[in-house]
């Protein structure tokens, strides 16, 4: 098990760049495998969880090719993936397990999908339950009122289609609102899926770019095969940095009032720049300069520096646009002297980690006062001290705890961070660039 040696305080300056985005990479490779054609995918960095969806697709007969800096995709066709030798492993991602449902759901052959400890205590109920409706034949461990992986999908018989259904989801989730949007594709009639709150809209954005037959309306999506030629143009797409990494290297800037920090490539799609608003209503200052558009996503560089004077209250449609981004947040928030509540956030529970109780005890390991709510947590920033914690297995987590070490005066150390590398492998690197004083040991 590697360990994270971090000495604070810091002061970071310098350049940075990013991993390419998790959630947009999983969506370019999932569609670049049944597109018709070869695409192009100009990554930065690929995390554990996208080269799970990679391993994914080349298990269905995929062929890819990868270089240091552009996978190459031959693209089967919509009906093009074949039935894979052996189980699929989403590992630790959620997302690659709820998306691949949604495309296997179409499929005339059977599948089974698995992961690590923490993926297998995840619900899968909220995928599984519309997709059935649809007429997929899916299995997985009921427990806990809920469905848990492994899946396993038994495919469609000869002559049997999906059907397309209305879903109104009750909670705002990009993953069950994907794997609906994948599986209609396949589908007899229109799917739509409804959400209370809009969540990332990276898979509209594919789709349409690709030419599938897609519509939104305000906060319903809806993919209807009719008259459609099945056919998804192959991609040439630079993927964007991910925010959700940059929120650590912007939180730890923040709460050491340091920098200047500039990180460039920064996808900034308005479904995902929560972060920002909370940082901005923090009193963070930074700017965004718009760098163009790839793929249908927006990019910026993003220049901060300084600290923060006020506490974030988190909750609603902001909650949405910042989930992956609450860690970031509450280590950003540690050094302001005031109160930062979150709130609506009861999905943070059921992560890749329960994030509510663990960030709680967290920032109390570091001498600050928070407490759980059952949907959120309250927290007062101030003085931190050292310690040692653990990040119990979750990326975001380990990532927190090494902002709240560099804003600490002394060593603080953070076991279990080879998780690190799921989303942001260049994490400690980058970190390092910055001049932070920190080493990975085994
Ligand atoms: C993701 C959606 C979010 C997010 C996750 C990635 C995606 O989950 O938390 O890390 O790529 O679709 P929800 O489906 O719960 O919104």
């Amino acid at each position: 098990m590697s360990s994270l040696f971090v000495r604070g305080p810091a002061r970071l300056r310098g350049f940075a760049s990013l991993p390419s985005d998790k959630s947009v990479a999983h969506r370019a490779l999932l569609l670049a495998g049944i597109a018709t054609g070869t695409s192009r995918i100009r990554v930065r960095d690929l995390g554990g969880d996208n080269r799970s969806t990679l391993a994914a697709i080349e298990a269905m007969g995929i062929r890819t090719s990868c270089g240091a800096s552009e996978i190459v995709v031959e693209g089967a066709g919509l009906r093009g993936l074949r039935a894979p030798g052996g189980a699929l492993d989403a590992g630790n991602s959620g997302t690659t397990m709820r998306l691949l449902c949604g495309l296997l759901a179409g499929q005339a052959f059977a599948a089974r999908i698995g992961g690590d400890a923490s993926l297998t205590r995840r619900p899968m109920g909220r995928v599984v339950l519309p997709l059935r409706q649809m007429r997929a034949r899916i299995e997985g461990r009921e427990e806990g009122g809920d469905v848990r992986p492994p899946l396993v999908l038994e495919g469609l018989r000869p002559g049997e289609r999906l059907r397309g259904i209305e879903h109104r989801s009750p909670i705002p989730s990009a993953q069950v609102k994907s794997a609906l949007l994948l599986a209609g594709l396949y589908a007899e009639g229109q799917t739509l899926v409804a959400e209370p709150i809009v969540s990332r809209d990276h898979t509209e954005r594919a789709l349409r770019s690709m030419g599938a037959p897609i519509a939104t309306f305000g906060a319903s999506v809806g993919v209807d095969p009719e008259g459609w030629d099945g056919r998804l143009s192959p991609m040439d797409l630079d993927l964007p940095g991910d925010l959700s990494a940059a929120a650590f290297l912007l939180a730890a800037t923040f709460a050491t009032g340091s920098g200047p920090v500039v990180i460039d490539g920064v996808g900034v799609n308005p479904t995902r720049t929560g972060i920002l608003d909370a940082f901005r209503d923090m009193g963070g200052r930074f700017t965004v300069v718009p760098k163009g558009d790839s793929g249908g996503e927006p990019v910026a560089e993003i220049h901060a520096q300084g600290g923060l004077v006020g506490g974030a209250r988190v909750g609603g449609e902001l909650f949405v646009r910042l989930v992956d981004e609450v860690p970031a947040l509450v280590a950003a928030a540690a050094t302001v002297d005031s109160v930062t509540e979150v709130r609506d956030a009861a999905e943070l529970r059921v992560k890749e980690s329960d994030r509510i109780a663990l960030l709680v005890s967290l920032v109390r390991a570091f001498g600050l006062e928070a407490e759980e709510l059952a949907d959120g947590l309250r927290m007062r920033g101030g003085r931190t001290r050292p310690a040692r914690v653990s990040s119990g297995g979750d990326h975001r987590i380990a990532m927190a705890a090494a902002v709240l070490g560099l804003v600490t005066e002394g060593e603080t150390v953070v076991d279990d961070v080879a998780c690190i590398g799921t989303s942001f492998p260049g994490f400690v690197a980058t970190m390092r660039t910055l001049g932070a004083d920190m080493e990975e040991r085994s």
